[in-house]
């Protein structure tokens, strides 16, 4: 149970972590997207602003100064392209790489050619006329390749961080689940505890009534119906406590076991007999059906807890004239055994199916109250069957019947 509560924290914990990796590693591209944008941005204003002194404006069309003065200018900047156009925007001059040879007006970047670049352009004035504009270009190669870098790096970082992340959530998953570890620990020993200490007065309240009603059976009784309630309250009070008792060893996993091979077919058949006479005595037909040889790893104390659990309650459940069948069925290519009991009686109403492996949990509690029953059974049928690594099925029609169905891994023939 806190194993997968645990899991589940863990992998809540790094589903949320990652997300806040791959959030983070996002905002992390724009920034740098950003930043290197505006440093571009600023890099092209701050080359237009040195760049005019090497431009003459005063004949028709302007023209760099000459070469050498541009290349002073900016010697370091040859990756920039520097372009001078006319008003009709014909490329005049150009400086640097070839870069995209038309005038952009509208965009700060244009991709063409497979080329990306960022652009500046302003016009150029003599006599504050227009004569012509210079137009700078420069390649945004180096902001994406700080952009690959970085996702590259986050994803070479990301396996580490998953398992990181992964030791940090198994660490906040145990602190997590101490306490509530602990908490229920405490009520299972608390169930243990009380159950063994209510188990001996329960014993001794039975006997003595069951001795005083045979004492006073031989005087002519006229206590005999108190002193019956007495005694099955205290009998059914026994049996609550030992189902609790159990469910609890079960919970904690400290129920002693002694692993074995149980042969399935004659625990069916042996316990089949131990019932008959009770089904008998209630005029309901209990027979066997198709009964294959079928072997499980477990104790026969397991299976007949499990198996005497739902013929206790196919004989409760089912009215006179009924009939339950027994099955078990082997298949040896799924390699799970199947243990079917199936009655005809009063069936489980389809909005109770969900809660009947609840404890305590009983569809019509006043009958069952008078009937004995304490809506335990089946908790410890699930719990038993959970030891083993099985599941149980429910098939239910209300009116018609119900079939349970338990599903066991089988040992090879
Ligand atoms: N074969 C069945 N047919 C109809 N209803 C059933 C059948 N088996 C179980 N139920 C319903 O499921 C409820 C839970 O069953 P469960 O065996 O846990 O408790 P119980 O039989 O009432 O009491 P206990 O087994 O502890 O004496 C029952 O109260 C009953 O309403
Ligand atoms: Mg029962």
């Amino acid at each position: 149970m806190f194993k997968s509560f645990q899991r589940q924290i863990v992998l809540w914990f790094l589903s949320l972590s990652l997300l806040v990796y791959l959030t983070c590693s996002c905002v992390g591209a724009l920034f740098i997207y950003t930043n290197k944008t505006h440093s571009m941005d600023e890099e092209l204003r701050i080359v237009a602003s040195q760049i005019g002194h090497a431009i003459d404006v005063s004949g028709k069309n302007p023209t760099f100064r000459d070469w050498l003065r541009v290349v002073e200018t900016e010697p370091a900047r040859s990756i920039i392209t520097m372009q001078l156009f006319d008003l009709n925007g014909h490329l005049l001059e150009h400086y640097g790489p070839d870069g995209i040879p038309r005038l952009i007006k509208q965009l700060n970047e244009v991709t063409e050619n497979g080329q990306q670049m960022r652009v500046r352009q302003g016009q150029l004035l003599h006599d504050n006329k227009p004569v012509g504009y210079l137009q700078l270009q420069l390649p945004t190669k180096t902001r994406t390749e700080a952009i690959t870098e970085f996702i590259l790096t986050m994803a070479a970082m990301s396996p580490f961080v998953i398992l990181g992340f992964a030791q940090i959530g198994k660490t906040v998953s145990n602190i997590a689940v101490k306490p509530i570890e602990q908490l229920v620990a405490t009520l299972q020993r608390f169930v243990a505890d009380a159950g063994h200490e209510l188990n001996t007065p329960a014993s001794i309240i039975q006997a003595r009534a069951q001795s005083l009603e045979r004492k006073l059976n031989k005087q002519g009784n006229l206590f005999e119906e108190d002193l019956q309630i007495i005694s099955s309250s205290a009998e059914r009070m026994g049996y609550i406590v030992k189902d609790l008792m159990l469910l609890a060893e079960l919970d904690s996993k400290t129920k002693q076991t002694t692993e074995s091979i149980t042969e399935i077919k004659s625990v069916v058949e042996s316990l089949t007999a131990e019932f008959s006479e009770r089904f008998e005595a209630k005029d309901v037909l209990l027979k066997t059906e198709l009964l294959e040889v079928a072997r499980i790893k477990t104790n026969e104390e397991t299976l007949r807890g499990i198996l005497s659990n739902l013929l206790e309650n196919a004989l409760k459940y089912t009215h006179p004239g009924g009939i339950v069948a027994v099955g078990c069925v082997n298949n040896a290519i799924s390699g799970e055994v199947r243990l079917i009991v199936k009655d005809t009686g009063i069936g489980i109403p389809p909005e109770c199916l969900p809660h009947i492996f609840e404890r305590f949990y009983r569809v019509d509690k006043s009958r069952d109250r008078s009937s004995g029953g304490s809506g335990l059974g089946l908790s410890i049928v699930k719990a038993l069957v959970e030891t083993l690594s099985g599941k149980v099925l429910v098939d239910s029609s209300p009116g018609k019947g119900s079939q349970f169905t338990v599903i066991l891994p089988a040992l090879k023939n």
